[in-house]
């Protein structure tokens, strides 16, 4: 079946090349963030946002219509979720904690065992799997066929009838305006404005300069996008990595997550399975368990009290307030 849609998908790039009227959409980049890379074959247009930011919010995507993509990619949780697991259709539950889609555009592997490239081929996964939406893109685009408002929307966007072409490439079109750089750590580190307090200060130096995290947590995104294990488990349930390549060697290796927004997108880690940012700093602290795969990069350090609260001050400065009431992602059927 899987095959079968990238044969879809790809059939729609050859389509594509008939260069539509629709004018570009100039994405805004916060300062000290680099470009994100062009989208060929799906250049973002205000008509393509539009009816992407329409799906992402119908649960018309799922099986028995109750699920749409923010249900477990909510706004005001910077589009994550507060649930370890969130159901999917029927209340089923998958295994692993529903992530932030904060900068998403800028991420070049997807999934927490990073084996996808492109939003658009990641937008097959929620809706066909079992525990999330359960249903199938040829089903979605033929009830979407029988909507004229979908109908006129897919015309005006890709010059073509609402498929799993246009579906894919249309929400992730949404997804990369997902920016998030307006934080009050970007306010000050890169807007030159002095806004953080002295425990803030603190806790950042902290972060950049005596502790381990930006070895993995690095650059504008917080996130190296390497895929590695940070000691969590001796015995994983997940096999991480392993689950795409087979290889032992990549056996409970996890993509090191963004921590922008991170005050809000609790619990932590693939499964959700850390609930405070003080037990993850705890986890942190200790070094972690031992696993034959666990990097190197662990080692356990001191950090007193009111360290421990400066660090938290400093990751509750990633905070982007403006990302959540933003009203170009809200939900469009409550405008
Ligand atoms: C039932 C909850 C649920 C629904 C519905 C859902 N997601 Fe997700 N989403 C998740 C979980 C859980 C993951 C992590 C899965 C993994 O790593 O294997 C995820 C991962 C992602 C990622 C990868 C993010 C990254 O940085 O790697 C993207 C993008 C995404 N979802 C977009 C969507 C879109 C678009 C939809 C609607 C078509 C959607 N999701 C529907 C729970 C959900
Ligand atoms: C060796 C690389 C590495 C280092 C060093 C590291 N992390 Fe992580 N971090 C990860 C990985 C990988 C995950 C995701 C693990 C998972 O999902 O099971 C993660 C997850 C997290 C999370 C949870 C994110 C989420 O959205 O669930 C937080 C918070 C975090 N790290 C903070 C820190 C802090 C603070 C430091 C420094 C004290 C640090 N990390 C050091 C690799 C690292």
């Amino acid at each position: 079946m899987f095959f079968f849609l990238i044969f879809l998908l790809s059939c729609g790039i050859i389509r594509q090349n008939n260069k539509d009227e629709v004018g570009p959409y100039k994405l805004e980049i916060p300062e000290g963030f680099p470009a994100m890379k062009s989208t060929e074959g799906n250049e973002l247009t205000q008509e393509r946002i539009d009816l992407g930011r329409m799906l992402f919010y119908d649960p018309i995507l799922s099986r028995d219509s109750t699920i749409s993509c923010a249900s477990c990619h909510n706004q005001a949780l910077a589009f994550a979720d507060d649930r370890a697991i969130t159901p999917g259709v029927e209340g089923r539950l998958a295994k692993r904690n529903a992530p932030t889609l904060a900068n998403v555009g800028y991420n070049p592997t997807l999934l927490f065992d990073g084996h996808l490239e492109t939003l658009e081929m990641q937008i097959l996964v929620p809706i066909g799997e079992h525990a999330e939406m359960a249903f199938n893109i040829i089903e979605i685009s033929k009830l979407l066929q029988e909507d004229s408002t979908y109908v006129r929307m897919s015309y005006s966007a890709y010059n073509w009838k609402p498929d799993a072409f246009v579906i894919t490439r249309a929400i992730s079109a949404f997804e990369r305006t997902l920016i998030s750089g307006d934080s009050k750590f970007d306010q000050q580190v890169y807007q030159g404005k002095n806004v953080m307090n002295k425990a803030e200060k603190r806790g950042m130096d902290l972060f950049f300069n005596e502790l381990n995290c930006v070895e993995c947590h690095s650059g504008f995104n917080f996130t190296n996008y390497t895929t590695t294990n940070n000691g969590l488990y001796e015995v994983y349930a997940d096999s991480g990595r392993q689950r795409v390549t087979r290889l032992e060697s990549d056996r409970a290796l996890f993509k090191v997550p963004t921590l922008r927004n991170i005050a809000l997108t609790a619990p932590y880690m693939h499964d959700g399975s850390i609930a405070t940012l003080e037990e993850v700093i705890a986890h942190y602290k200790s070094g972690g368990v031992i696993h034959k795969n666990k990097s190197d990069k662990l080692t356990p350090f001191t950090l007193s009290e009111s360290q421990t609260a400066d660090l938290i001050k400093f990751l509750n400065c990633l905070t982007d307030k403006e990302f959540l009431k933003n009203k170009k992602f809200r939900n469009p059927f409550e405008d």
